[in-house]
């Protein structure tokens, strides 16, 4: 019997408007988080980037706001705002069923708190969504990726605002009803878990102190939740065919040994991971976060009916970014290794890439196995993918084996975890083109199968080419999976 893919499996590719676009001032586009982070040193490239996780204060988002002379690479991205036809038309060409995209909430809402839309901005992505629609391709649109814009910091202090889930639910509801017969499926807070790491690019928060203070960062996440209950509500009134889904940052990980305390920090670890998913899906907190917030002091501010709106509007499915797994251990200390959001000591089994993540395919399986049986709704891998060093020969081409090989032992995984009863709608490989990274802002951290001409300093062509893994990709997505399963 021929192993394949489900028919219909959406096969894809993701990307986000802050680390892809550019044009970061064009037609209206209001300042937003991600347009201040800057560069990383050369001397802090394969960590996550400190740009990333420092906690941002009003004096430094000034200096990054008026800087004429720092590199903040988010702001040319890889310019697909002018090039998203060549994008596209390489999509099609891979025979993509999906492409994950976000919107900038700042080309809608140049402040964020407006009463009428930027139609500059809503006319931008009608261009995307029909250019998408001609090839077949379906969009999968994520409303909150890793930007938010500079007023609402400034003048309501982020998410620990309530009033932001209003002005949230007015975009929402803006772009559900401008797309409503071009999107089918929706994504609110991209990685919404990271929100404990990242509290300024997602949550918009300040922290003068240079400390992440865990009682703001839970209630902004009260606050999103409510936002992503109440989008969720608002997308199924204005079209009941549209599926909405959370998208979680999972950390999967393993105890470093067998002994029982070491078992216990994986739950330990897990609770800190799924407490955002277990919100989303099953509608209500978790029991384990009492324990969470008293001995953290956490008081959550919630307000009457809140509870009811997380149970009466779940999402629809459940999306995940997976990259790497990692190690639990009660006594910490030992050496550690960078990776997606989380640093944790090498695995003796694994190999690691470039940057030092962990390359761990069948803890994807593992993954999908334990998420599904938690939740039993439809699970969407909407990231994946390897950072690499990429080198361009004489003639152009790219030899990106590594890439082909990553890709090709995650997608046995997925198969196998679909055979073990799994409900999997797709999977939209990460920076399917060069984009500039999230935690290090670099360009030449590539995860693409098409190849930007540009540099870390933004300098280059931008013009796309072709590497090896696009025509592996490609070949795959047209058996659906049944090149990789059957050799
Ligand atoms: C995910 C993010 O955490 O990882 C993406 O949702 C990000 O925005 C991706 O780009 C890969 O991380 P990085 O830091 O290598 O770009």
């Amino acid at each position: 019997m021929t192993k394949q893919f489900p028919e219909g499996f959406l096969w894809g590719g993701a990307t986000a408007a802050n680390q892809f676009e550019g044009a970061w001032d064009a037609d209206g586009r209001g300042p937003a988080t991600s347009d201040t982070s800057r560069a990383v040193a050369p001397e802090e490239r394969k960590t996550m980037g400190s740009e990333f996780t420092t906690p941002m204060n009003q004096k430094r988002l000034d200096f990054a706001l008026n800087d004429k002379e720092g590199l903040y690479p988010k702001r040319w991205g890889s310019d697909f705002y002018h090039r998203y036809k060549e994008d596209i038309a390489l999509y099609a060409e891979m025979g993509f069923k999906t492409f994950r995209l976000s919107i900038a909430w700042s080309r809608i809402f140049p402040k964020g708190d407006e009463k009428e839309p930027n139609e500059a901005g809503l006319a931008f992505y009608d261009k995307v969504f029909d250019e998408l629609n001609k090839y077949g391709i379906e969009p999968l649109v994520t409303l909150s990726h890793y930007e938010f814009p500079i007023h609402l910091v400034k003048e309501y202090g982020g998410w620990k605002n309530r009033k932001v889930i209003d002005f949230f639910v007015h975009y929402a509801e803006t772009v559900f009803k401008r797309y409503k017969d071009k999107v089918k499926y929706w994504l609110t807070f991209n990685e919404i878990n990271i929100i404990g790491m990242t509290g300024y690019l997602s949550g918009g928060l300040l922290f003068e102190d240079g400390k992440l203070h865990l009682q703001d960062m839970y209630q902004a996440a009260h606050h999103q939740f409510i936002a992503s209950a109440l989008a969720t509500k608002a997308a199924h009134e204005i079209n009941p065919d549209v599926k909405v889904g959370c998208m979680l940052a999972r950390m999967q990980a393993y105890p470093a040994t067998c002994n029982p305390d070491d078992v216990m920090e994986e739950v330990r670890k897990d609770h800190e991971n799924l407490f955002f998913s277990d919100v989303q899906v099953r509608g209500k907190y978790p029991s384990y976060a009492k324990r969470f917030f008293k001995e953290n002091h956490i008081q959550l501010d919630i307000a009457e009916g809140d509870l009811e709106i997380l149970e009466k509007f779940p999402v629809d499915f459940m999306s995940f970014s997976y990259y790497m797994s990692s190690l639990a251990r009660k006594e910490v200390g030992k050496a550690a290794t960078a990776g997606n959001l989380m640093l944790s000591e090498p695995n003796p089994y694994l190999k690691a890439s470039d940057w030092g993540w962990q390359i761990d395919p069948v803890g994807l399986r593992i993954t999908l196995n334990n998420l599904y049986d938690r939740y039993q709704i439809p699970l969407m891998v909407v990231e994946n993918g390897l950072g690499a060093l990429d080198k361009v020969e004489e003639d152009g081409s790219i030899h990106d084996q590594y890439r082909i090989d990553y890709l090709k032992s995650h997608v046995e995984q997925m198969y196998e975890a679909i055979e073990d009863g799994v409900d999997l709608m797709g999977y939209t490989w990460w920076g399917c083109t060069d984009l500039v990274s999230a935690s290090t802002s670099e360009m030449s951290k590539r995860y693409g199968f098409v190849y930007v001409d540009a540099d870390d300093k933004g300098q280059g062509t931008f013009n796309r080419s072709r590497k090896d893994s696009f025509y592996y990709y490609k070949e795959l997505i047209a058996s659906n999976g049944a090149n990789v399963l059957n050799k």
